[in-house]
């Protein structure tokens, strides 16, 4: 969080250190295994930290590595204040901060806020004895006529609240059964969480990603939800609730003060216009909305998936461009761990898988924000498939096939959901060898979920050597917006906007102006030429020039180009 006003401009790059930055998310489980047991580590990663460092990165974020029974892998906390021992030890953490920082890259830790783990102490406590310290840190309630006490729905499906013998009431769940959401309304608790953040900080931690940080506050006396919410039912009393505003500047004040510590918030459903009063100086820096990652969304009760059109992307990514210029400023993802792969949702994984996740690289690191790269986007990574549901970790996925099974269906009418929905598939180990388990772990022990069967042609080891890989493309890129700041600050302006393939923009920052082209089909389609215009080419994912006739440049598939004028 920052004190200072918060209109991003080419000044504000110097001493804001987020402004100018590009961050790697990590999902440690995946990432690198050090010790041979199959689960990624703290350890792998201070090994993987060259790699990093040569890929132009400034800071990652790193996956929650608390004390978890892992439900829901990690964002099910039972300690905040210690490293599960499947990812080390708080000295392992040390020295990854140690050694990170002397590089000067930072360390953004992810923090679960809005739930807890049913293992931790104080819900354990909670449930045991509603008159101790911490019998009204979670929201219990009584049933209503023999079943819960209201009709809200858990983003996982199925009831959100579950019955509790020892206690004989209901506790309210908004994700799986293991994590009952805590009770922001008490100021107990609000205190008990801003000393787990106080506590952070002085690891000397350089932010935070807060997770579903918008639905700490629901309504009062929690109403029934609209029962034909076509999103999740009761979700109008959870997401942007009453006093999320008050709760996140409380947050700020109370516990970073004017440090220089980013807050990225994760806020499914915000809007532009909630973002305009949730992120700004003292409350979040910037905020992961998903409205993006939405538009090829299906039913959420049965998981059908509908077309993305490119004017439905293009109209997205402009309202947010231009809503949040020049006062507000842009987390920038179209990957991460609860996502599909970019390539596979956006591009095309097997015509053009490599075109794609090029072009798509170029729009990640050419727009008005920060942008997060995910583990193995720079690969280019791809979702992978699933035999049987045997095969299928995530917990939202499970629950999805379980309630589907007894439904009556079998797994082959489900399994193409599965395949496309499952988190699972953000989730695969990172591709680092075309040896036995990829460079992941060890050859001779499984790893925790299967490495993708693409790992001998897509892997980090193959794609360093070459130039022209998507890994040197994504390079390349990272160094082309850190050389040219209209690229990090420039103000968006959609052009060619009724194009049907073709994403185009330009950036423009007092004298500097950049233009990029993308685009977004398999087809060769033409744009109007943009020479005589001062800008020249800086950057395309092709090798060789693209051909022009009349006026009209002729953009083969997938093609992206940046052109810069300084
Ligand atoms: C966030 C996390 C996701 C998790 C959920 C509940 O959406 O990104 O992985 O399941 O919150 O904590």
């Amino acid at each position: 969080m920052s004190t200072s006003p918060h209109r991003v401009t080419a000044d504000t790059l110097d001493n804001q250190w987020w402004v100018g930055a590009v961050i790697y998310q990590i999902y440690p489980r995946s990432f690198q295994d050090s010790n041979a047991d199959g689960v990624g580590d703290i350890p792998g990663i201070i090994d993987r930290l060259d790699y990093l460092e040569d890929l132009g990165v400034d800071a990652i974020w790193l996956g929650p590595v608390y004390e978890t029974p892992d439900a829901d892998f990690g964002y099910d906390i039972a300690n905040y204040r210690a490293i599960d021992p499947q990812f080390g030890t708080m000295a392992d953490w040390e020295t990854l901060r140690d050694d990170l920082h002397e590089r000067d890259m930072r360390l953004i830790m992810d923090l679960v806020l809005n739930h807890t783990s049913d293992e931790h102490e104080w819900f354990q406590s909670s449930r045991a004895d509603p008159k101790s310290p911490y019998g009204d840190f979670y929201i219990w309630r009584p049933g209503r006529n023999g079943g819960p006490p209201n009709n809200w729905e858990s983003v996982f499906g199925g009831s959100a609240w579950t019955y509790d013998e020892a206690r004989e009431e209901y506790y309210l769940h908004l994700f799986d059964q293991k994590q009952p959401d805590l009770d922001w309304s008490n100021p107990a608790v609000r205190q008990a969480l801003y000393d787990i953040v106080d506590f952070w900080l002085e690891q000397a931690v350089d932010g935070f990603r807060l997770d579903v940080i918008n639905f700490i506050s629901k309504t009062s006396g929690l109403p029934d939800g609209d029962p034909y919410n076509t999103s999740v039912v009761g979700s109008e009393h959870f997401i942007n609730g009453p006093a999320v505003g008050e709760y996140l500047q409380e947050l700020c004040n109370e516990a970073i003060g004017d440090k220089d510590i980013l807050i990225v918030g994760e806020t499914p459903g915000l809007t532009v216009e909630d973002a305009k009063s949730f992120v700004g100086p003292g409350r979040l820096d910037m905020a992961f909305h998903f409205e993006h990652v939405s538009l090829d969304a299906g039913d959420p009760e049965d998981w059908t998936y509908g077309e993305w059109t490119l004017d439905e992307l293009r109209e997205t990514y402009t309202r947010w461009q231009t809503g949040m210029y020049p006062d507000g400023w842009n987390a920038l993802y179209l990957g991460n761990h609860d996502q599909p792969r970019p390539v596979s949702r956006f591009g095309d994984d097997e015509r053009f898988w490599y075109e794609s996740a090029t072009m798509l690289a170029t729009l990640q690191l050419t727009l008005r924000g920060t942008p997060f790269a995910y583990q193995g986007e720079e690969l280019g990574m791809t979702n992978t498939n699933f035999e049987s549901p045997a095969e299928v970790a995530d917990v939202e996925a499970r629950r999805y096939i379980e309630r589907q099974l007894a439904a009556g269906k079998t797994f082959d009418d489900i399994r193409h959901e599965v395949e496309f929905r499952s988190r699972d598939n953000a989730r695969t180990p990172m591709q680092w060898s075309d040896e036995l388990n990829a460079g992941f772990t060890d050859p001779t022990v499984e790893p925790w979920f299967p490495i993708n069967p693409n790992y001998t042609e897509i892997n980090v080891e193959k794609q360093s050597s070459d130039p022209s890989s998507v890994l040197s493309v994504y390079r390349r890129l990272i160094e082309l917006r850190k050389a040219h700041h209209v690229l990090v600050v420039g103000r968006f302006v959609p052009m060619l906007e009724d194009h049907a393939d073709v994403f185009a923009y330009k950036r423009l920052m007092e004298a500097a102006t950049a233009t990029v082209l993308l685009n977004f089909s398999g087809m060769e389609v033409s744009v109007p030429s943009i020479e005589g215009e001062g800008e020249s080419l800086v950057f395309t994912n092709y090798t060789t020039s693209a051909a022009k006739k009349d006026d009209r440049l002729l953009l083969r598939p997938y093609e992206a180009h940046v052109y810069i004028a300084v």
